[in-house]
């Protein structure tokens, strides 16, 4: 049994990466009163954070969802920093959502386990990687565990709180608890592959790029099938485009390495949009083409009739 007491008010949360997912889990903490340290190597990044953060704060406040108080004391709640430093060695939680690659998460988690303090709970955003093999980075895999959040963090009701194999009881329902403060609903899941979300969403995604390979039906088509008649709020293909075409893929061969299937195969389709660099949104092409600022979107150039 470990000689400290793990904290459970845990008020000093850090978030190691400032994306899309960092940005957003930020900025749940920092509005439900938490003191966040937002940290990125990249000072660039870490301002275009806090720029985000700012205006989706903003949202919320036009749509009467949060006073402009509010909106002040988050961003007053948050620092940056792109130093592993002193700030970090005295947070209580860390919510690692760095680039969604195997290495860089490793070796972060080398990195906190030698800076966090011994009773800081070390969680990551992770969408396939096993809890498991990050919590064997560290000397503490009892305090390592999967808080996965989803996009956009602010407006998405879920936390995937993911048990890796050394996962106490505790840390579980301390992180269970901490995400229901947030505002969210947690469901707890076990450690494989994909976890529940994404062993689920992923292979639909793959069947709808597969269906449209065939030539059974154009990119709308598609799209507005699973919208109007599943009532999916946006279609698996512009879904994907959301997503990132990379992420999709990646975690595509997570599922089709982990269990060994080839049922989790994904499309050549979307082999060969990412390697074309097509990702979707975040390069401005996938399915459908997107002009930053603009809600527009059309189906991009390759699928047109
Ligand atoms: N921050 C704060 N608020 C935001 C926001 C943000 N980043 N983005 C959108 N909103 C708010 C809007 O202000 C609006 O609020 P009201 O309902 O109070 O009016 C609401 O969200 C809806 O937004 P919009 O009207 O701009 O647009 P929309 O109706 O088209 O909804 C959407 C946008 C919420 C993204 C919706 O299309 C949606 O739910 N899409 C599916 C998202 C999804 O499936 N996410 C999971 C992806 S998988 C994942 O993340 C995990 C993984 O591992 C891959």
């Amino acid at each position: 049994m470990p000689e400290f007491k793990i904290v459970t008010q845990m008020k000093n949360i850090a978030v190691i990466g400032s994306g899309s997912m960092g940005n957003g889990i930020a900025h749940v903490f920092a509005l439900s009163g938490h003191s966040v340290l937002l940290i990125d190597v990249n000072q660039t990044a870490l301002d275009k954070a806090l720029a985000t953060i700012a205006k989706n704060l903003t949202r919320q406040v036009e749509k009467g969802g949060i006073s402009e108080e509010q909106k002040q004391t988050a961003l007053s709640n948050i620092t940056v920093s792109t130093e592993y430093g002193s700030q970090l060695a005295a947070c209580d939680l860390v919510v690692e959502a760095a680039t969604e690659n195997p290495d860089i998460k490793f070796s972060i988690f080398r990195k906190l386990d030698e800076i966090c303090k011994p009773e800081a709970i070390l969680a990551s955003n992770t969408s396939s990687i096993s809890i498991t093999k990050i919590a064997a980075q560290t000397k503490r895999p009892a305090q390592v565990i999967g808080m996965h959040f989803m996009n956009p963090v602010p407006v998405m009701k879920l936390v995937e709180v993911i048990r890796g194999y050394a996962t106490s009881n505790e840390v579980c329902e301390i992180i269970m608890k901490k995400s229901a403060e947030l505002g969210k609903i947690p469901v707890e899941v076990n450690d494989y592959p994909g976890f529940v979300a994404n062993k689920i969403l992923m292979p639909m995604i793959n069947e709808a790029i597969i269906t449209l390979h065939e030539g059974v039906a154009g990119v709308e088509e598609i799209d507005t099938v699973m919208k109007l008649g599943m009532a999916h709020p946006m279609g698996p293909l512009q879904l994907a485009d959301f997503i990132g075409l990379d992420v999709c893929l990646a975690i595509l061969q997570v599922l089709q390495n982990g269990f060994g299937n080839p049922k989790y195969a994904p499309s050549p389709l979307l082999v060969n949009m990412v390697t074309a660099g097509k990702l979707g949104v975040k390069t401005g092409e996938g399915f459908y083409t997107y002009t930053p600022g603009s809600k527009e979107t059309k189906v991009a150039p390759f699928f047109q009739k």
